[in-house]
């Protein structure tokens, strides 16, 4: 399957289905203290299996439009966490934006940097890009060093950039240059 990758300690990532509702519902709500200094505030429906459907009906179509490659780690039945190529664009952009998170059950077995590691692949292999972008606060360090470890290089720095956890905050932007390919014609 597309956008699909086996990751270690059989960790299997794939693009979410609209059947994963109540898993991703349960992975969020144990990761909900964990994610909040780096989410922004989420309104009550978020926090419900109504909720969660709908945000995955609406990623399952941009999925199926190409905008988008949502995938979810899960070892058996239970997700692990979820990384994410945002706003794809193809034509002389070629690019899309990065986001991931792990259950903090999860943390520190490398879940993450395996995780972008396989959708870099996807993304050059593919999906044809030729450039990933992420952020992160300056206090993220643990998110910082997962970029790093697959190869992004700071960039930038933006001032009051993301309104997160309530407050406008500044990010450090990352990129990596995957390839030298020009854009498909096809796109
Ligand atoms: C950031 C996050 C995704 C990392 O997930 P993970 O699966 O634990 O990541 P990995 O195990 O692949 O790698 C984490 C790295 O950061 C390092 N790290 C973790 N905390 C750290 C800290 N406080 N200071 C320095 N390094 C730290 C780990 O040692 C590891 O590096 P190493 O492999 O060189 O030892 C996870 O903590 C998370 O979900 N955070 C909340 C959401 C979030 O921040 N998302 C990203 C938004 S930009």
């Amino acid at each position: 399957m597309t956008g699909s990758a086996l990751l270690p300690g059989s960790v299997l990532l794939r693009p979410l289905e609209v059947g994963d509702a109540p898993a991703l519902l349960s992975a969020y709500l144990r990761s909900r203290e964990h994610l909040r200094p780096f989410e922004p505030v989420r309104p009550d429906s978020f926090w419900t299996l109504a909720g969660q459907q709908s945000r995955l009906d609406k990623m399952v179509r941009e999925m199926k439009e190409g905008r988008l490659l949502a995938c979810a780690m899960l070892q058996d039945v239970r997700m692990l966490g979820c990384a994410t190529l945002n706003s794809i664009a193809l034509g002389p952009f070629c690019n899309a934006s990065l986001g991931y998170w792990v259950d903090p059950a999860e943390i520190g077995r490398g879940l993450a940097s395996a995780a972008v590691a396989a959708l870099c692949q996807i993304a050059d292999q593919e999906l044809g890009l030729h450039r990933i972008e992420a952020s992160t606060s300056p206090l993220n360090v643990a998110s910082q060093r997962v970029l790093a470890k697959n190869g992004f290089e700071q960039w930038g720095t933006a001032p009051k950039y993301l309104h997160i956890n309530g407050r406008w905050q500044d990010s450090y932007l990352f990129q990596r240059i995957l390839n030298d390919r020009p854009p498909s014609l096809l796109s």
